[in-house]
């Protein structure tokens, strides 16, 4: 098959173009822009992987936002979430009274997305919401309501825009999956 890519010791195939991503990013904005109005919005985006959602959802967003980064991490590096999240990157602001835009590129357990909201909800935040591109609904083990997700995928994992395997693959522009062989 055509355009198979190949990281480090694994194949991936096309799964999501670069198009199909363009429109959902779009499409997620117009709902953020209409959940939260001209309201001024924090974004705290999870680093590494949402750096390019990030950076192409809040170019679509027309009320005034604040861009802050964190870093967690749940992997260390391979194909399957460890199940403990590290905060290797904290934010050092009062979001008392504050609309808060928590942004992944993928929930899978959730474990991420909970360990984000409890850390803002500590930090006073009156208004919480979790926007993600990449859904594993087969995956997902937590409560937390997810607000706004771009696409439901099955449990496979997923390389390209932001997303790496073994820190590989984050600067392809569409999303790959893993092949199976
Ligand atoms: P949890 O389980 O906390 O995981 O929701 C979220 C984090 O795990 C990483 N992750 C992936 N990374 N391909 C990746 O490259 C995948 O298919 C995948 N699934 C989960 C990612 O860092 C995410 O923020
Ligand atoms: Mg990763």
């Amino acid at each position: 098959m055509e355009n198979i890519i190949t990281l480090h010791d694994l194949s991936f195939e096309p799964y999501i173009s670069e198009n199909q991503i363009k429109d959902a990013v779009k499409e997620l904005a117009k709902k953020i822009n209409s959940e939260f109005g001209g309201e001024e919005l924090h974004i705290v985006s999870a680093l590494t992987g949402s750096f390019i959602f990030t950076a192409d959802l809040v170019r679509e967003l027309e009320m005034p936002c604040q861009i802050h980064f964190v870093k967690v991490s749940s992997y260390h590096g391979g194909t399957s979430s460890t199940g403990t999240i590290r905060l290797e990157t904290d934010i050092q602001l009062d979001f008392s009274n504050k609309n808060v835009l928590i942004t992944e590129d993928i929930v899978d357990t959730g474990l991420t997305a909970s360990f984000l909201f409890e850390l803002i909800k500590n930090k006073g935040a009156k208004n919480i919401k979790l926007a993600t591109l990449l859904y594993k609904p087969e995956a997902y083990k937590q409560a937390l309501n997810i607000d706004f997700v771009g696409f439901s995928i099955p449990n496979e994992f997923v390389v390209g825009y932001g997303l790496d395997y073994k820190e590989i693959g984050r600067n392809i522009n569409a999303i790959y999956k893993l092949k199976q062989s």
